[in-house]
């Protein structure tokens, strides 16, 4: 699984970058794109969506995984994240994913020199809480 394909890989990080051009952000002019690849191959996209009422923003990857869920995903092989920097996600965004397994590969993109890292998610949210820890 943590493999991936050098055509698909490519593939991904494209969509996220095209994505990263439709997000809302008037507030604070950090536009961020995702694109994640379901575990058939498929690649679903989100872009961060802002508002005045600040704490309603979301982030592109709680964006690309809902989207993912909603058409009927729950297991993903990747997840690309597209922003000026290369920023890793943020912990919100790290738990999120969680729910649907530690083994997804984070591609972080930087959009201004298009360097790359990837991780897999049990890396950047070690220990984490899931279903097991409740009663
Ligand atoms: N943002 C994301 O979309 N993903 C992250 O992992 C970090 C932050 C967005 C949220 C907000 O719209 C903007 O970036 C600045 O925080």
């Amino acid at each position: 699984m943590t493999d991936l394909n050098q055509a698909v890989r490519e593939q991904l990080i494209n969509a996220a970058v095209e994505a990263r051009a439709n997000a809302y952000a008037p507030h604070s002019d950090f536009q961020v794109g995702a694109a994640v690849l379901t575990d058939d191959n498929q690649i679903v996209i989100g872009c961060n969506v802002e508002n005045a009422s600040y704490s309603l923003c979301i982030c592109a990857e709680r964006v690309a995984i809902g989207t993912a869920v909603a058409n009927g995903h729950q297991s993903f092989r990747a997840i690309v994240v597209a922003t000026k920097g290369g920023v890793t996600p943020c912990g919100a965004c790290r738990q999120f994913m969680s729910e649907f397994g530690l083994d997804t590969i984070v591609i972080t993109v930087d959009v201004v020199d298009g360097s790359t890292k990837s991780r897999p998610l049990s890396v950047l949210l070690p220990e984490a809480f899931d279903a097991t820890e409740l009663p």
